[in-house]
């Protein structure tokens, strides 16, 4: 259930808030997003995805209305409002409200948050047995540092991954694996983790940032150089981060089976430390 959003003018019923036609985000993907997790009623990594939402903003040269402080405030609300405990927090800002202009709007023109909290289980079944994953050429912009509202290649390539059967596809360009369509990709090779570097070529995940901790943690060596897709088919284990996902295994690579087809021992050790690090309730 949601039934309350974020808008400029506060928090009201979902079925008052609208979305203007001239709005730059319906009409252009003009905005920005993030989306956060919530256990037991708590954000998780709040600071990091405001940080990251004001990155994206600078990097499309865009303001955001409203600081850090008032953020987390109402943020805080949404979630006391749908009591919830398990979820998501979406944000959203888009450039605002203006007849269509295919250049920036007038100064004058305010950006538009929208942001809601939901229910969302944690993702047990493809953490705990796993996920099959399609490998897809990355079609996307050379911005995908940018955490841009614009999704079609990455559905798109989701949606390809679904129709062969799979819960994930990873993206690779020009024979460099890049990224999952909503989440970070990491190979286990010789006991060392791979993953792309956080360059403008991929998100620079907050649940990739935190593993990467993690495996310092962990005394596990982490190598960020981009790999390749014949690495990736040799991989004694891969996995996938993202918010919504946490840490899960894929088990399957277009029908063939990782490693011995079942979650690997580091990426277990990853799963059991990611779990103590998340707020209780
Ligand atoms: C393309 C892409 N890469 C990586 C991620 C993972 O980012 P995070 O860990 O911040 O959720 C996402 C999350 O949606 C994503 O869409």
């Amino acid at each position: 259930m949601m039934n309350w959003i974020l808008r400029n003018e506060g928090i009201v019923p979902r079925g008052r808030a609208h979305v203007d036609i001239d709005d730059r985000g319906h009409q252009f993907g003009d905005g920005i997003y993030e989306v956060i997790r919530v256990y037991g009623g708590i954000p998780f990594l709040m600071q990091p995805h405001l940080d990251r939402l004001r990155r994206s903003a600078r990097a499309i040269g865009m303001a955001l209305p409203w600081d850090d402080g008032a953020l987390t405030v109402r943020c805080a609300e949404l979630v006391a409002r749908e009591a919830l405990a398990d979820g998501i927090l979406y944000i959203q800002v888009t450039r605002g409200v203006c007849p269509r202009l295919q250049v920036f709007p007038p100064e004058d023109v305010l950006p538009q948050i929208t942001a809601y909290a939901r229910a969302m289980p944690r993702p047990r079944a493809e953490t705990v047995d796993g996920l099959h994953a399609r490998l897809v050429p990355d079609i996307r912009w050379l911005r995908c540092d940018i955490k841009s509202i614009n999704l079609l290649p990455n559905m798109l390539a989701r949606q390809t991954a679904k129709e062969h059967g799979c819960g994930e596809a990873i993206q690779h360009r020009d024979g460099t694996v890049t990224e999952g369509a909503f989440s970070n990709a990491y190979i286990v090779a010789d006991g060392t983790v791979h993953t792309h570097p956080a360059n403008n070529l991929i998100l620079a995940g907050i649940t990739r940032v935190h593993i990467l901790r993690l495996c310092a943690g962990l005394g596990l060596p982490v190598v960020e150089e981009p790999f390749r897709v014949d690495d990736l088919r040799r991989a004694e284990e891969i996995f996938i981060s993202s918010t919504a996902s946490e840490v899960a295994p894929v088990i399957r690579l277009d029908g063939q089976p990782v490693g011995g087809g079942t979650p690997g021992t580091v990426t277990r050790r990853l799963q059991a430390a990611f779990s103590e690090t998340l707020p209780k309730a």
